[in-house]
Parts: C-alpha cells; sequence; structure tokens
C-alpha cells in the first residue's frame, strides 16, 4: 500500500479531467477505487462515495439527506454507537429541531430490539446504527434492523467501520440504503468509504460546487479534489485482502484467535460485554482486578503489546450502561496475529493480575 502511495505521488500527480498522461492514471485510479469498493461492499461503482474518513462522510450525508426533514422528524440511534455515528444527527438535530432516540441494548449488550419497535414511528426518518461496536465487539443482527427501519418508512443507515474490519460487507444481503467504513481499519490508508443506495442517492440535492459534474452518481458527494495517492492505497489494500484469501479466510482465522484468548483469561479479567465468540468479533474490552487499565495499557506497551486504556471508547452511551469505573483496556484480534501471541498477551494479564495479588 504504501508503495502504490508513493508511486502515485510521484508519478500521477495531477487532477481529473485534463487530456495528458498524468490526468488519464488518475481517472483509472479513481475508477479502479470505485470498483475495489463496489467489491468489497456489494454495491454498484456508481453508488460509492470516498471521503475524508467515516465521520467527515456521516457529517456530510446526514445533512445532505436532512435537506428534506422537517421539525420533529425523529432519528434513531443505538446505544452500541461509537459517537462518529451519532454526533452527526444530533448536530443536525440541534440545527433542524429533530429528535434523536436511542435504541437500548440488551445486559448483554445485544440490540433490544423490543426497544426499536417501540421507538419506531411515523417520524422516523432514519434508522442509524453500528453494525459492530468498537468497543465491546458486539454485532448488530443489521438485516433485522434494516427490515423495520424500511416498514417504518425509514432509512436503514450503518457505520460499518468496526464491522468491516473483521467481516465481509454485503449492503444488497442487508439491504441499507447508507453505509460507512474506513480503510485504515482493515490495513488501508487512512480514507472514508461510502456506498449510498443508488435510488436513494438520486433523490437527495449534493453539497456541491457548481461546475462539478453530477455523474458517476456517487462523486457528486464527494467535495473537492480526491486524494488519489490514497485511493491508489486503497486498491492495494483490496488487493491485499485478495491475495490472503479474503473474508473467507479471515472471519474462521481471527475467531480461532478470540476463542483462544476468550479459553485462556484468567477469572481477575473481567470481559464486559458478550461473554463468547457468539455474535461478535475478536475486540475485548476488559480490566484486570486490582490494575488500572492505564496501567494494564503501559506493561503490555512495554513488552510491544500495542492497546490502549480509554473511558468511553468514543461510545458515549455503551460507557454509561457498562458500568465500569474510570477507564477499561480495549484489545483485539486481526488476521495478522498468531496464536503465540495471543499466548503472549494471556501470560502477561496472569502476571500483571498474579503481582497485583
Ligand atoms: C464504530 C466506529 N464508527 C466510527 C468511527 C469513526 O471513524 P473515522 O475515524 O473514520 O471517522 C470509528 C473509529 O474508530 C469506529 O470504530
Amino acid at each position: 500500500m504504501g508503495d502504490a502511495i508513493a508511486r502515485t505521488l510521484r508519478e500521477a500527480s495531477a487532477n481529473l479531467g485534463a487530456v495528458y498522461p498524468t490526468s488519464q492514471r488518475v481517472k483509472e485510479i479513481l475508477e479502479q477505487a470505485e470498483s475495489s469498493a463496489s467489491r468489497l461492499l456489494g454495491c454498484d461503482p456508481h453508488e460509492v462515495i470516498f471521503g475524508a474518513n467515516m465521520t467527515t462522510l456521516d457529517f456530510v450525508l446526514s445533512r445532505t439527506a436532512a435537506r428534506e426533514f422537517s421539525p420533529g422528524d425523529e432519528i434513531l440511534i443505538s446505544a452500541l454507537d461509537h459517537d462518529g455515528g451519532v454526533a452527526p444527527w444530533l448536530e443536525l438535530a440541534h440545527d433542524k429541531e429533530l429528535v434523536v432516540r436511542v435504541v437500548e441494548c440488551d445486559e448483554d449488550t445485544r440490540l433490544d430490539f423490543d426497544d426499536l419497535e417501540r421507538k419506531l414511528s411515523p417520524r422516523t426518518r432514519v434508522v442509524a446504527f453500528a453494525w459492530a461496536s468498537n468497543a465491546i465487539g458486539t454485532i448488530v443482527d443489521a438485516e433485522r434492523v434494516c427490515r423495520l427501519a424500511h416498514e417504518a418508512g425509514a432509512l436503514a443507515w450503518i457505520d460499518a467501520v468496526h464491522f468491516a474490519a473483521h467481516e465481509p460487507i454485503d449492503v444488497r444481503a442487508v439491504d441499507a440504503d447508507v453505509l460507512i467504513c474506513s480503510p485504515y481499519k482493515f490495513c488501508g490508508p487512512h480514507l472514508g468509504v461510502a456506498y449510498g443506495r443508488a435510488s436513494v442517492l438520486d433523490s437527495w440535492r449534493p453539497y456541491k460546487a457548481r461546475p462539478a459534474p453530477m455523474d458517476p452518481l456517487g462523486r457528486r458527494f464527494a467535495t473537492g479534489t480526491m486524494p488519489f495517492e490514497l485511493l491508489a492505497g486503497f486498491n492495494a489494500t483490496i488487493d491485499y485482502l485478495d491475495s490472503i484469501g479474503g473474508f473467507d479466510a479471515i472471519v474462521p482465522y481471527e475467531r480461532s484467535l478470540g476463542h483462544r484468548f476468550l479459553d485462556s483469561i484468567p477469572d481477575t479479567v473481567t470481559v464486559y460485554g458478550l461473554p463468547s465468540m457468539e455474535g461478535r468479533v475478536p475486540t475485548f474490552l476488559l480490566n484486570v482486578e486490582g490494575v488500572p487499565a492505564a496501567e494494564v495499557a503501559q506493561e503490555l506497551a512495554a513488552r510491544d503489546m500495542g492497546v490502549w486504556a480509554h473511558d468511553s471508547w468514543y461510545s458515549l452511551n455503551l460507557y454509561q450502561r457498562l458500568g465500569y469505573e474510570n477507564q477499561a483496556v480495549r484489545l483485539g484480534f486481526i488476521h495478522y496475529n498468531t496464536p503465540e501471541e495471543v499466548d503472549r498477551l494471556v501470560a502477561a494479564l496472569v502476571e500483571l493480575s498474579d503481582r497485583a495479588g
């Protein structure tokens, strides 16, 4: 990926639309990126929108969708969401007098579908939710949420940032209207990628500079010059994922690491959220009895293991509901981790907890 980015900066530093070769080259890179993203997400290339990152795309697309919304219209978000999927709606609600309501999760952190059904109403315009929690790894049944949203006449709007690092995406299978993810979560460049259902995008008035073309469809929602070097990096990322067997290979492998971890951690480690690999990705939020989270992160960093300690993990609603004091440690496995690394991590957690007595 790094080579593809560097090569593009060296050999194709141009903008779209000119007749000279470097401009033709960035055109090819963009077309390939739309095609790669369409394969990743299961949509058509003209339904792909590139942006700076998920949060920026979410602010842009939510404002675009809401141009037709009226005071009193409702947006549902979920208690599992990262604030990148929440703040855009709160700010819109502030500007346009909309109502944002939070769909609860159960005690085990699964989305509460009874609460979703209770909160859906004829005023609901959007049901926005994270497909997987970045804090605790819980997966939401996206197909079921999308179905209920559509039955109520609302748009189904998915934050797939965390999910996309661990699981395959098919926007048609779940019937999403909008889905946003961030390639940096799956070994790609710092970039945001969105899908918008063609009929939905076509019904929106874009915020764009007027001479910029209206076609292909998705590009009308991307403002200004695209980061072509990052798009080249994104293409290399998709090639890389293909080269290791794609998600057919990644999912069972990562799950085996998650099982190995859960099966061997000591009782002195509290894992918040789902206790097994059922219904989750291998991302774990935990505390070690008697050891402050910041100290766990520090000790692991000293052993070359990169984990963070944080309070909310940007999941402010979930933070209130999980009820740990101050901070917790989040750690997770991805396809390049090895079973030996899982064992080394567990050994370090055991050592820290033994030391705490
Ligand atoms: C679930 C989830 N949503 C949204 C975001 C924000 O993504 P970005 O940094 O691309 O704006 C993150 C980032 O960690 C995330 O994990």
